[in-house]
């Protein structure tokens, strides 16, 4: 008899605990500040981040910012009032979070910029896609399509629309995109008629799908309105894509295929490539950077990181980068990049087979996200 009141006492010890330890850890909290709802990812982002943070037992608050660098700072601010363990950002602007960083770090918060890098070094870790790979793809679609390689004496007309300045990413996926246009560019075989090519003249503010499709349309009747035939037209990402896709539909003379790039596989932009208004998008994966988002988090919550085993570990692909990011002048940001994919008319089913897409029976695509 002793012996079982001595386990039963033993067995209601272990369970408290073992409650009291779950209970702990889900007092968590995770702040999540993202951008704004306005673009189409970040609401996906937001919902799988909240999901995924939640099912490990963490407490999430997240705001969105409405695309505004004040309120930004206003959101990180009631964020550290819930005394956060850890908080993750997508920044409006880069460079505006400074003394919110500067409260991060006195009050010893773990800071992880996601998707986007945060010019300051309370960020401990950066998770993203490789940015400049973006723009790789991009330019060496519209290599391809065009057949710059072989194009002898062949000249072809392009244009160029580029992100939002604040936002670190918008010169990487530019710069990769230009490290394979340009040099078509210098040997005169790829024209630009706008002779708009530097980034802040193609940047547009915001990511806006109507700054980008206003731009577009005053480009296109200033250079093109005589019968000037554009070839393609390269844009950094999927909502400013659209903007240009609505704009050569309006205002475009002539009825040759135009090739136009984009980023996100939005389901509005998916849509257009598979009605031909659009070409291709760099497709990358939100349920994937969340995965690895929740792992480095949880790994860095618990103490130092092994980077390199930890990426090791993904079955997803995952490089460890130690030297393409600096948060500033030499500090490097130990960077955990996803590895970016192309999707075209042609492989539209790849979307699907992620599980995270449906093709509907009338053609139309639908992007699923947990409620
Ligand atoms: C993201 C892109 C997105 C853009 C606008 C960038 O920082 O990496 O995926 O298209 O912001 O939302």
């Amino acid at each position: 008899m002793k012996k079982l009141v001595a386990l039963v006492l033993a067995l209601i010890m272990v369970l408290g605990v073992m409650s009291f330890a779950s209970a702990d850890d889900a007092q968590k909290v995770v702040g999540i500040a993202m951008p704004t709802k306005e673009l189409p990812r970040w609401n996906s982002d937001g919902a799988f981040l909240v999901k995924a943070f939640e099912d490990a037992g963490y407490k999430v608050e997240i705001t969105y910012s409405d695309n505004k660098e004040d309120q930004q700072v206003a959101d990180i601010q009631r964020l550290l009032a819930e005394d956060p363990a850890l908080l993750l950002i997508t920044a409006v602007n880069g460079e505006a979070l400074n003394t919110v960083m500067d409260e991060a770090q006195e009050k010893g918060v773990t800071v992880i910029a996601y998707d986007r890098l945060i010019l300051h070094d309370a960020v401990s870790y950066y998770v993203s896609y490789d940015n400049f790979t973006v723009g790789v793809l991009q330019g060496q679609f519209i290599e391809d399509v065009l057949g710059l390689k072989d194009a002898g004496d062949k000249t072809f007309n392009m244009e160029f629309t580029a992100g939002d300045p604040p936002d670190n990413n918008a010169g990487y996926f530019f710069n990769g995109a230009m490290s394979i246009i340009k040099p078509y560019i210098d040997a005169g075989t790829v024209k630009v008629p706008s002779g708009q090519t530097e980034f802040d003249q193609v940047a547009t503010p915001s990511w806006s799908t109507d700054n980008a499709m206003d731009r577009a349309a005053n480009i296109l009747g200033s250079f093109y309105g005589d019968g000037t035939v554009l070839d393609a037209w390269l844009c950094s990402n999927d909502s400013t894509a659209l903007g240009v896709a609505q704009a050569i539909g309006n205002d475009y003379k002539g009825d040759n295929q135009i090739f136009v790039t984009g980023q996100d596989a939005d389901d509005l932009n998916v849509q257009n490539i598979y009605e031909g208004k659009q070409t291709m998008t760099v497709y990358k994966n939100l349920a994937n950077e969340v995965a690895v988002t929740l792992a480095v988090a949880k790994a860095a919550l618990e103490g130092e990181i092994d980077g390199q085993a930890l990426a090791d570990s993904f079955d997803i692909d995952v490089a460890y980068d130690i030297e393409s990011y600096e948060t500033t002048p030499g500090h490097k940001c130990p960077s955990f990049l996803l590895v970016p994919y192309v999707i075209t008319k042609d492989n539209m089913q790849l979307l699907v087979d992620t599980g995270l897409y449906a093709w509907n029976a009338d053609n139309t695509f639908v992007q699923k996200v947990p409620d």
